[in-house]
């Protein structure tokens, strides 16, 4: 589902090199297109199909580009969050609430970035953004009438124990599976949720997880330490909210929003494939500036395919080989625009499914 402005342009470059990775190790593809978001609301005046939900479903991995745009973002749709756009929607059927979201540093790239080489260098952080709960699904919100202090707007920010839980455990796997290292945000300080937040993740980590290295920083000294010393974390534990927030200043470690990758799971596979339907998304959205030009940066798309590769169909040497190929592509020279380059989409993906093919 290519959904929205440059959603399906790097969308088709993803399914290139996935299609060229597959082949490599006999890996059959069996793929359905679809609508989402604006695009669905354009077709069929829903933000996706009771039919797309029942394919969704039924199907291993979901690779989605971007949904929204100022064309629809206006549209108020009966019901919760999740009738409001295709892929909260999508999130909240097929309960993906682990998101991983991946920034890296690449060396090619260490001076092209908003920060010093020797800041950056190194730097490799698994954002993980819990994805289905928090203010962002949360049911009590709405707006009415404060009388004479005008309206009042409300999205009550709630988490429960469960929801916490099942999250961190998959943090902490995902470490184990690292560097070894979590550290947990929130804003315990001065709310009550994240008072739960750090209770629940540091019970799960002090009593399950002992061998993993665990921190607790307030959000906003979190997003000053991400500055500061990005080469010091390793996975990073966050709510919706923080989580939506930090991943896009992970971006600019890797060069670009453009770069970063996600794989939302509803389980971490202990090995081998997932058996729940998972999305995989570049953390980037619709960019309407440069929908249509055929400039937009692919490689947070291709990199999602990889993440498909490993956590939907267990082929992770495979991933490895394709997260290897746009290193190389990227160390050739080859960039497009927002990393300072001419490359277009097309000649971009072009370069990573060459180098896939001569390693
Ligand atoms: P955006 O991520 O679309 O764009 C932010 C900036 O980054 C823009 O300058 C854009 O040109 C640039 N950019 C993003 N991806 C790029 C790429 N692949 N290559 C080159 N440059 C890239 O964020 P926005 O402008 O705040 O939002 C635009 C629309 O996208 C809104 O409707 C928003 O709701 C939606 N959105 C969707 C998703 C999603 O579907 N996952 C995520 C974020 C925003
Ligand atoms: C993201 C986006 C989405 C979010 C929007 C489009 C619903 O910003 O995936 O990061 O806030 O989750
Ligand atoms: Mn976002």
């Amino acid at each position: 589902m290519g959904g929205d402005g440059i959603g399906p342009e790097v969308v088709d470059a993803a399914l290139r090199v996935l299609e060229v990775a597959a082949r490599s190790v006999g890996l059959r593809l069996d793929i359905d297109e679809d609508l989402l978001g604006g695009a669905a609301w354009d077709a069929h005046g829903t933000f996706i199909r009771v039919e797309t939900l029942a394919s969704a479903r039924a199907s291993d991995a979901l690779l989605v580009g971007a949904v929204g745009g100022p064309k629809w973002d206006h549209i108020v749709v009966d019901g919760g969050p999740e009738e409001q756009d295709g892929l909260m929607k999508l999130r909240h059927e097929l309960q993906v609430f682990a998101c991983l979201r991946h920034a890296r540093a690449h060396d090619a790239l260490l001076d092209r970035t908003a920060f010093k080489a020797e800041v950056i260098r190194g730097a490799d952080i698994m954002l993980m953004r819990e994805l289905c709960g928090g203010a962002m699904f949360s049911r009590t919100r709405g707006i009415d009438d404060a009388g004479e202090r005008g309206r009042r707007a409300y999205d009550l920010n709630e988490y429960t124990e469960a929801e916490i839980e099942r999250f961190a455990r998959v943090g902490f796997e995902v470490a184990r599976r690292r560097r070894g290292r979590v550290l947990s945000v929130d804003k315990s300080n001065v709310l009550v949720a994240g008072k739960l937040w750090r209770e629940v993740v540091d019970r799960i980590g002090k009593t399950e997880f002992a061998d993993i290295e665990l921190t607790h920083f307030f959000t906003d000294n979190a997003a000053y330490q991400l500055c500061c010393r990005p080469a010091d974390f390793d996975v990073i534990l966050a709510d919706n909210l923080f989580g939506d927030l930090l991943s896009d200043q992970s971006g600019a470690i890797a060069g670009s929003l453009g770069m970063l990758p996600s794989a939302c799971l509803a389980e971490l596979p202990a090995g081998g494939r997932s058996q729940r339907p998972a999305i995989y998304e570049p953390v980037h959205g619709s960019a309407p500036d440069i929908a249509g030009q055929g400039i937009a940066n692919p490689i947070g798309a291709i990199l999602s395919a990889a993440m498909l590769l490993e956590f939907s169909a267990g082929e992770v040497e495979c991933a490895r080989r394709v997260d290897a190929a746009v290193d190389a592509a990227l160390a050739a020279g080859s960039l497009t625009r927002d990393l300072g380059g001419e490359h277009t989409t097309r000649e971009m993906t072009d370069a990573v499914i060459r180098e896939f093919r001569d390693a």
